[in-house]
C-alpha cells in the first residue's frame, strides 16, 4: 500500500475548549475557535502492510511511553474498523517543538496521523469527516485540519462535532509570538485536567458566555480589528484559567515567568502597542500582534527573566500531505 506523509500545524484556541459532554467521544461543552501555528508542526509518515506482524510507532529524536503508544494504535484500530482492512502500520512521528507543554502536540500529532493514516489505507473521507475523526483521537486536533482560522461546532452527538475554515490563511496576517517558559512534560493533561471541570462553581458561568463571545471574536477577525479580538481572547483565557484554578483538585499551569510574561504585555499595551496574551494547558505564552509590531515585541520578551525561547508564528494551511517521507 502507500506510504502518506502529512505536516499538520498545532494550533493556539482564541475561545478555549475546557470540558466534555462526552468523555469517550470527546465531544466538548462549547464550542471553540482557533489559528493554525506555522511554527510549531508534527510531521507523520504512515504505512500500512499485510507484511507487517503489529504497529511499529516510533518519535524520530523523542521518546514515547507506553501508554502513547496505545492512544495511537487505538486511533489507528478506529482507521482501521472504518475501512475494513485488518493490517498493520508502520508510523515515525518528528516534532519541529517540544511534546507536553501546552503548545498543543496532541492537535498536530493526532491531526497529521489521522489525515496520514487515513490516506495510506485509502479511505476518501471528507475533510469533515477526518475532523470528526480526529476529534475522536484528541478534541483539539480537529481544529489543525481546516486551513487558517477554524471553527470547532460542539454538536451534540459524534457526527456533528467537527471543525471548518471560516476564514484561510491568507485573510489576516497576524502573529503569535510564543514564548516558551519551559519544556517540561506538565503534570497534569489537558484530558485529565477537563476532567474535572464541573467541581469549579464558575464552570457553567463560563459555558453560558462563550456563544456570544464565538460571535465576536469571528467578526473581530473579519474585521480584522487586533484590540477586540485581542481584548476578547484575553478574557477567554482568563476565564478558562479561572475554572481551572477553582477545580477540585485546583490546576495551576503557571509559573511565575508566565506572570512576567503577561506583565510584559500589559507594559506594552500602556505604550501603545496592541499585544494580546493567551495561553493553554501549560506555562508557555501566546502573544497575539500585527505583523507591524513583531519585532519589537520579540525584543521585549528577550528581555524577560526565565523567557527560555520564542517561536514566531503565522496563521498557516491545516493538514496536507507532502512528498518526503521520514522513512
Ligand atoms: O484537545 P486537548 O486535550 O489538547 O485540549 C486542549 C485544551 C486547551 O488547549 C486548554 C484549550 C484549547 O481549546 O485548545
Amino acid at each position: 500500500m502507500i506510504k502518506i506523509t502529512v505536516v499538520a500545524p498545532a494550533n493556539i484556541a482564541f475561545i478555549k475548549y475546557w470540558g466534555k459532554r462526552s468523555e469517550k467521544f470527546r465531544i466538548p461543552l462549547n464550542d471553540s475557535i482557533s489559528m493554525n501555528l506555522s511554527g510549531a508542526a508534527t510531521t507523520t509518515t504512515v504505512e500500512f502492510s499485510s507484511a507487517f506482524e503489529k504497529d511499529d510507532i516510533t518519535f524520530s529524536g523523542e521518546t514515547i511511553s507506553e501508554k502513547e503508544i496505545e492512544r495511537i494504535t487505538t486511533h489507528l484500530d478506529r482507521v482501521r474498523r472504518i475501512a475494513h482492512k485488518k493490517i498493520y502500520a508502520r508510523v515515525v512521528t518528528k516534532n519541529s517543538f517540544p511534546k507536553g507543554t501546552g503548545i498543543a502536540s496532541s492537535a498536530s500529532g493526532f491531526a497529521a496521523l489521522t489525515v496520514a493514516a487515513t490516506q495510506a489505507i485509502d479511505l476518501r473521507l471528507s475533510e469533515k469527516a477526518v475532523t470528526i475523526l480526529a476529534r475522536i483521537g484528541s478534541g483539539s486536533a480537529c481544529r489543525s485540519i481546516p486551513d487558517g482560522f477554524s471553527w470547532w461546532h460542539a454538536g451534540k452527538k459524534s457526527s456533528d462535532s467537527y471543525a471548518e475554515s471560516f476564514v484561510p490563511s491568507t485573510w489576516w496576517d497576524i502573529r503569535d509570538i510564543l514564548c516558551v517558559v519551559s519544556t517540561e512534560a506538565k503534570k497534569i493533561s489537558s484530558t485529565e485536567g477537563m476532567e474535572n471541570i464541573r467541581t469549579s462553581p464558575y464552570w457553567q458561568e463560563r459555558i453560558l458566555g462563550i456563544p456570544e463571545k464565538i460571535g465576536r471574536v469571528q467578526q473581530a477577525i473579519k474585521e480584522r480589528n487586533i484590540n477586540t479580538l485581542g481584548s476578547i481572547i484575553e478574557e477567554d483565557a482568563i476565564s478558562m484559567h479561572c475554572v481551572m484554578m477553582t477545580q477540585k483538585p485546583p490546576l495551576f499551569y503557571w509559573n511565575d515567568t508566565t506572570l512576567r510574561v503577561m506583565e510584559g504585555v500589559y507594559a506594552l499595551r500602556a505604550k501603545g502597542f496592541p499585544a494580546y496574551f493567551t495561553i493553554d494547558a501549560g506555562p508557555n505564552v501566546h502573544i497575539i500582534c500585527r505583523s507591524e509590531e513583531e519585532q519589537i515585541i520579540v525584543e521585549e520578551m528577550k528581555r524577560i527573566n526565565g523567557v527560555q525561547s520564542i517561536i514566531v508564528n503565522e496563521p498557516c494551511l491545516g493538514a496536507h500531505s507532502i512528498s518526503s517521507h521520514l522513512f
